[in-house]
């Protein structure tokens, strides 16, 4: 199986990039990530693309330039999909459309309920039953692309933000992993 080159965009910890990057180590798993591509010098999730020495690109999004500095490295590490992995930052329709091959984000809902930021808390204040997380394609509007997997679980009594963060994570590391099978499945 000839594995499909992957960038990974994180902003933070990186726990979705560590979790990438031990599955890719199957030679089974369809990716090997290539590039990771941050927008926080500080972020801790840069501490795994070293470790492994996998190449990543910290950009400056005060400069107007940076995309196409993003789309350029992308060309030369001959990326075919990205992996919005906790990326704070929007992208551009512009971005979108120049690369031209699939994005896709994690987010730690069920969508369509609870899209942006802060959700862990509103899903609390909600009184939902269940929640969860979702891994769609990535479109101009934020959290709104066509939907590739979701995996859920019931909320109890007396879990808080922590918690829901905590069980949420555990089942995304699952759920990125599934989705990247499923896209080179069946395309
Ligand atoms: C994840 O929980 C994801 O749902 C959200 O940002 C978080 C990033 O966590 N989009 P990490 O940086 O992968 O640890």
């Amino acid at each position: 199986m000839v594995k499909k080159n992957v960038c990974v965009f994180i902003s933070g910890y990186g726990s979705n990039l560590e979790s990438l990057i031990k599955y890719s180590r199957d030679y089974k798993f369809p990716i090997n990530i290539k590039l990771v591509v941050c927008n926080n010098i500080y972020a801790k999730g840069i501490l795994h693309a070293k470790k492994n020495s996998i190449p990543y690109l910290i950009i400056d999004t005060k400069k107007r330039s940076y995309e196409s500095k993003i789309l350029k490295e992308m060309k030369k590490h001959k990326i075919s999909l990205i992996c919005l992995a906790g990326y704070m930052k929007i992208i551009s329709k512009k971005f979108i459309q120049n690369f031209g091959k699939k994005i896709i984000n994690i987010h730690p809902s069920l969508l369509p309920k609870f899209k942006g930021l802060n959700t862990f808390n509103r899903i609390l204040k909600k009184r939902e039953k269940k929640t969860g997380c979702t891994v769609h394609y990535v479109n101009e509007k934020l959290d709104n692309g066509q939907i590739i997997l979701q995996k859920s679980f019931f909320i109890k009594k007396n879990d808080n933000e922590e918690i829901l963060k905590k069980k949420t994570q555990y089942l995304e590391y699952k759920a990125f992993a599934e989705a990247v099978i499923n896209i080179y499945r069946y395309n």
